[in-house]
């Protein structure tokens, strides 16, 4: 897969001045490309074979999710296929999900011997694949740094002082963390180490415009008036509090506290960073209440920032107690973890916790060829070269488009936003982009949000950026009413 990136970087590289000169200021500015005003995927244009199936599929489908009307059938790499064998590039990458691509062979050998072996046998039994991911995991953290630890010489690395629990997907690690913070707090008050005894160390504190999860618990740390509001009275205990907001923590976290949870990189929310201060200001507050930091990775982490972790590139005093990790740990197959520190493990016991599912042979055995891959020596540093790309060309758009685009991209690595004026516009910028043939994907209220699979290629980062200038063209005519 290298291989696949570098080749086509040197040939972009190759073919044109390099993004940093064409832009420089003794050019003049660069014009928007307009090869792609037409739409070629227009939504209306789907056969009626195709309108029929979704219209039989509607009658017995949930409809939680405003679908467009084609049907995805096959992908490779950054382009998937619907079944009128139209082609899209990927640049939503399954949420922030498919790190290694679609259909990669790798995971397709994986996924076909483990399947031929051994799919599920419960907790009740040892499989082969778990320890050896929970092994990986936490040695990979070690050598790359995170959870307390400086990037560490792989022969001074031993196996402990962290310990994971496998689930199934990002909700279930957040709602574990959750449950090991209620009890966590139960242990250190009161009646030190009965969890039986009532406690008013029970709060948990989160950020607004974060995302944890749908289910009760990671829905009452989601402070999203529209995710919330239909499922009032959420779990007692619950406290908001704003992100990057030093000052605020004073109030917020308090003896009451037992955990505190936030995203590095809020996602959902609109790809908005935590600072350096900020997570240390966290970290010291967190400490001197005895509260547990719970840091939730389940979008920004696993190589997307560029480092294995999103918190492993700030120093130790930023770091967390607690990780959660999910989407692409096995690059689609649904997998998700709780990464803990020792001391939070010491306070879990046999039947506290469990799962059908999570840490079955099949996923973990996937997500350790994922891990593998993800920490291979020259992955990492690919991310980020892609990542500048990536940055330098939507960099230039504010100007372009200066009453579309309200500032420069946010975010770091391959998790990047580019915030729009209007949620409005960020919303068609959408629509005019698959019916391109393109698949973007929003957050927040006016942002569209770039989360391609980390493989992706100078040339594909190309295309992106000329369709979505071509559609900010046609954007741009529709506000001026042209
Ligand atoms: C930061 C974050 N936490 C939690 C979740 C929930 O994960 P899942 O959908 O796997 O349950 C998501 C999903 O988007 C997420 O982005």
């Amino acid at each position: 897969m290298l291989a696949r990136s570098s080749l086509a970087r040197a040939a972009v590289r190759s073919a044109r001045p390099s993004l940093r000169a064409a832009y420089s200021s003794a050019n003049p500015a660069p014009k928007a490309n307009t090869d792609y005003l037409q739409p070629t995927h227009l939504d209306d244009a789907v056969p009626k074979s195709v309108s029929d199936r979704l219209a039989k599929y509607a009658t017995v489908s949930l409809a939680t999710y405003a679908r467009p009307p084609f049907i995805l059938t096959k992908g490779k790499a950054c382009t998937v296929w619907d079944t009128e064998g139209r082609a899209y590039l990927d640049f939503s990458g399954g949420i922030a999900v498919n790190a290694l691509g679609h259909a990669d062979e790798g995971v397709q050998k994986v996924v076909a011997e483990q399947a031929g072996l051994l799919v599920h046998n419960s907790n009740l039994w040892h499989n082969e694949w778990a320890g050896e991911l929970a092994l990986l995991l936490v040695n990979k953290t070690k050598e790359l740094g995170g959870m307390g630890y400086q990037p560490t010489p792989v022969d001074e690395i031993e196996p402990k002082g962290l310990k994971v629990f496998f689930s199934n997907s990002g909700t279930e690690a957040n709602e574990g963390a959750l449950k090991f913070a209620r009890k966590w707090g139960k242990g250190v008050s009161g009646k030190k180490g009965d969890v039986t005894a009532p406690s008013d160390k029970v709060e948990i504190v989160s950020f607004r415009d974060g995302f944890h999860g749908r289910s009760l618990g990671a829905l009452s740390a989601t402070w999203q008036e529209k995710y919330q509001a239909p499922f009032a009275p959420l779990i007692p205990g619950m406290v908001p509090a704003t992100l990057n907001d030093i000052e605020g923590l004073k109030t917020a976290i308090t003896e009451k506290t037992c955990g505190v949870i936030v995203e590095p990189i809020q996602g959902e929310g609109g790809i908005l960073e935590a600072t350096e201060e900020f997570l240390r200001a966290l970290r010291k507050r967190c400490d001197e209440v005895g509260a547990l930091l719970i840091f939730d990775e389940i979008q920004c982490g696993l190589g997307r920032t560029g480092s294995l972790w999103a918190h492993g590139s700030f120093p130790v005093d930023c770091h967390p107690d607690v990780l959660t990790m999910a989407k692409p740990l096995a690059n689609g197959v649904p997998i998700g973890a709780i990464l803990m520190k020792d001391k939070v493990a010491d306070i879990i016991k046999i039947g506290d916790h469990g799962t059908t599912f999570g840490g079955g042979p099949l996923q973990t055995r996937v997500a350790h060829h994922v891990l593998t891959r993800l920490t291979e020596p020259s992955f990492l540093p690919q991310v980020n070269s892609l990542s500048a790309s990536l940055r330098d060309r939507l960099s230039a758009l504010p100007s372009l488009f200066p009453r579309l685009i309200a500032s420069a991209p946010r975010g770091r690595g391959l998790i990047l936003g580019l915030p729009f004026k209007r949620d409005e516009y960020a919303q068609r910028i959408l629509k005019l982009a698959r019916e391109r043939g393109l698949l973007l994907l929003g957050c927040g209220k006016s942002t569209v949000r770039f989360v391609p699979s980390l493989i992706v290629t100078e040339e594909e980062i190309e295309k992106c950026v000329d369709l979505l200038e071509s559609c900010l063209v046609v954007l741009n005519r529709e506000a001026e009413g042209v």
